[in-house]
């Protein structure tokens, strides 16, 4: 099905001249480029050109996603959006997906690339399905929501975009006692941690000695992993699209 797609694609390119191209950019610049990036090759949304598409590949399945959002997720309704602007986005994705848009390949092999995760402790912070932890962001469907360079950085260079919800702060008590965690509520006069040990922590600003937010993410830097690892490991992570933890890897084999 997929295989059958891209041959089909060169064929969107004879819609270049389409003035309803033109249309599609502005609407997209205007509205989505924030999250998918000026040429839709993602950024913080997905990338919606050159990679396999998670909620189909059908122009309707497109209009769809775009008209009624993806919910649980950061990708928003565009209910007021009338047919034509539809069909003008749809056009302008197309008119991206011709035989010049790169193609991102993956190199590395999922199943390697889940053992990489194992043996790294990335299970201490994440959550994959049912096993892991909460402490950072849910990885269930990141390889739906995120484009592979922009896993690899968040990989490599994690403080480089950290999204709000999930900026650290560190405290330090009147006794002196120091706790870092992720921010679950503040208000004026108090602030909800979740610490790394997956606790709730609870604290009175009047009894805070000092209270600072960090730039830098909760995350480490995995600078030293082998070429060959990292690899594998977006590999695996970009097989990772909402399904059973063990069917996902299945996905990508025949993908590739
Ligand atoms: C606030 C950020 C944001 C904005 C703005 C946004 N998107 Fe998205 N979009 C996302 C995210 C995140 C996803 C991935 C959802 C998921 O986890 O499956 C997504 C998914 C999609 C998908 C489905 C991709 C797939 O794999 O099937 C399409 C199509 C899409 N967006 C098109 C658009 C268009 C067109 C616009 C503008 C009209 C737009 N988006 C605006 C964040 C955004
Ligand atoms: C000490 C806890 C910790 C460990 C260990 C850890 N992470 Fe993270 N990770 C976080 C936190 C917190 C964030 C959110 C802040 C940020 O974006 O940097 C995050 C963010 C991410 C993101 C971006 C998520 C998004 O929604 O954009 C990815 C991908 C990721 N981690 C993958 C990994 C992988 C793969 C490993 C193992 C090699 C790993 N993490 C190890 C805490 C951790």
């Amino acid at each position: 099905m997929r295989i059958t797609l891209l041959f089909l694609l060169p064929l969107a390119v004879y819609a270049q001249s389409d003035a309803g191209i033109a249309q599609g950019r502005a609407a997209f610049r205007g509205n989505c480029a924030f999250c998918h990036g000026l040429n839709a090759q993602g950024g913080r949304g997905p990338n919606l050109v050159s990679a396999p598409l998670h909620h189909g590949d059908t122009d309707s399945d497109l209009k769809n996603s775009i008209k009624n959002g993806i919910p649980g997720t950061p990708m928003p309704a565009f209910s007021g959006f009338g047919d034509d602007e539809l069909d003008h986005l749809v056009k302008f994705l197309r008119s991206l997906s011709g035989a010049a848009a790169p193609k991102t390949t993956l190199s590395g092999d999922a199943k390697a690339g889940r053992d990489v995760y194992e043996k790294n402790g990335c299970a201490g912070c994440h959550r994959i399905g049912l096993s892991g932890s909460v402490f950072g962001p849910d990885l269930t469907r990141i390889g739906a929501a995120r484009p592979v360079e922009y896993l690899r950085e968040s990989i490599v260079k994690p403080s480089a975009d950290i999204a709000p919800e999930w900026e650290g702060v560190t405290v330090v008590d009147n006794a002196g006692k120091r706790t870092t965690g992720v921010r679950i509520n503040e208000d004026t006069f108090t602030l909800q941690l979740r610490t790394m040990a997956q606790k709730f922590a609870s604290f009175s600003k009047q009894e805070l000695r000092t209270l600072s937010y960090e730039k830098k993410s909760l995350m480490p830097a995995y600078e030293k992993l082998a070429p060959a690892d990292l690899d594998n490991l977006l590999a695996y992570l970009a097989t990772l699209a909402g399904g059973a933890g063990n069917t996902v890897v299945k996905e990508v084999e025949t993908r590739r």
